[in-house]
């Protein structure tokens, strides 16, 4: 047996827990069809089919964890899922191709200036027969149906749900190996809340969990980390930005540093829990960049400077990488 030196050691430990991870997880239900998508998608916007078009996943809203095979309970976070939408809505606008990666129910694309429940505050209903778009909402329900119709019809929304934390990392790696083909001009925007610790699939209770047993003790696993795994394996040409989340602001850019050099990242975007939607700072290997919303514009959010800062960041890589 080869000797370990102390760095192959953790490495190693890393791809044995991913590889676990994977071989336990529950197969994906539409595995081909999502492949069969992706390599549409991918095809469509290649320099081969005369487009050449930039392409980005985004990932939005946050993993559950469930508790029971036949699930009844899981656990789940906070995650709205409005940094992942806004973002591809201005992503798109920059001229990139989205592969929007999305937790069920969560905050949609061009669809953030529509009340909670667009089907039955938007619409009013004349008489039996006929139903009509309330007059208050009808600029919102206007636009919303326009710009989502464009960016489906000009191929450059692909929308991949997923709920599990399993699903969510397996349809990832999907993503990743099939973007590898796009070379520099692929872009990874971490944006979902990924799910830290879970409970394998095999040592999950099938049915659902009695609560007449008494108090529950259940043990949790860490998730491993995938983001060396994408950046090294997966789509190593790719640009990469994460996200880390911290609710106290004393060690969050610490954190985002480290998360930097640990993973490889090209860029990680730190935000604090209540701040997020005014302020965010952008680490990089050159220094870190506050971005905040610009309050003086009316329906201004956070998102759209972020993403001019990074579409220009993405522009030097793609420069330096084809020298
Ligand atoms: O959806 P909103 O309500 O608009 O909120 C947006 C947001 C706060 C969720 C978003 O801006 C954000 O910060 N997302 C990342 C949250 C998070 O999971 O942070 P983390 O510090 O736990 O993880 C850091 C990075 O590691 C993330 O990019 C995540 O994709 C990745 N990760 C996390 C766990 C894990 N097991 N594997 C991972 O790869």
């Amino acid at each position: 047996m080869d000797a370990m030196n102390n760095s192959e050691a953790p490495k190693e430990a890393l791809y044995t827990d991913i590889k676990s991870f994977f071989d336990s997880a529950p197969p994906l239900t539409h595995g081909p069809d999502i492949s069969r998508k992706l390599n549409e998608f991918i095809g469509r916007n290649s320099v081969s089919s005369g487009k050449g078009n930039r392409v980005v996943c985004v990932t939005s809203g946050g993993t559950t964890v469930p508790l029971e095979q036949r699930c009844v309970r899981y656990i789940d976070n906070f995650s709205s899922g409005h940094r992942g939408a806004a973002s591809t809505e201005y992503l798109v606008k920059a001229g990139y191709s989205v592969i929007f990666l999305y937790r069920r129910g969560t905050c949609q694309p061009y669809c953030r200036s529509l009340p909670d429940n667009p089907l039955l505050e938007c619409f009013e209903s004349i008489n039996e027969s006929n139903i009509q778009v309330c007059q208050s909402h009808s600029e919102a329900v206007r636009r919303a149906i326009s710009e989502h119709h464009a960016a489906v019809a000009e191929g450059l929304l692909l929308k991949l749900p997923f709920t599990t934390i399993f699903e969510y990392l397996q349809i990832l790696q999907l993503i990743a190996i099939s973007l590898r083909s796009l070379g520099p001009s692929a872009m990874f925007y971490l944006a979902a809340a990924v799910s830290d610790f879970y409970v394998p699939w095999e040592s999950m209770a099938e049915h659902k969990i009695q609560s007449g047993s008494g108090p529950l003790d259940m043990r949790l696993v860490q998730v491993p980390k995938m983001l060396s795994v994408l950046r090294k394996e997966w789509a190593p040409t790719a640009f990469c930005i994460s996200f880390k989340l911290e609710t106290d602001s004393k060690i969050l850019l610490e954190k985002a540093g480290m998360a930097l050099k640990k993973y490889g990242m090209h860029a990680v975007v730190a935000n604090e829990l209540l701040t997020r939607k005014e302020e965010v700072v952008v680490v990089t290997s050159s220094g870190m960049i506050s971005v905040h919303r610009d309050n003086t514009q009316s329906g201004a959010d956070v998102e759209r400077p972020l993403i001019e800062l990074l579409v220009e960041r993405h522009s030097a890589y793609i420069e330096a990488s084809t020298i």
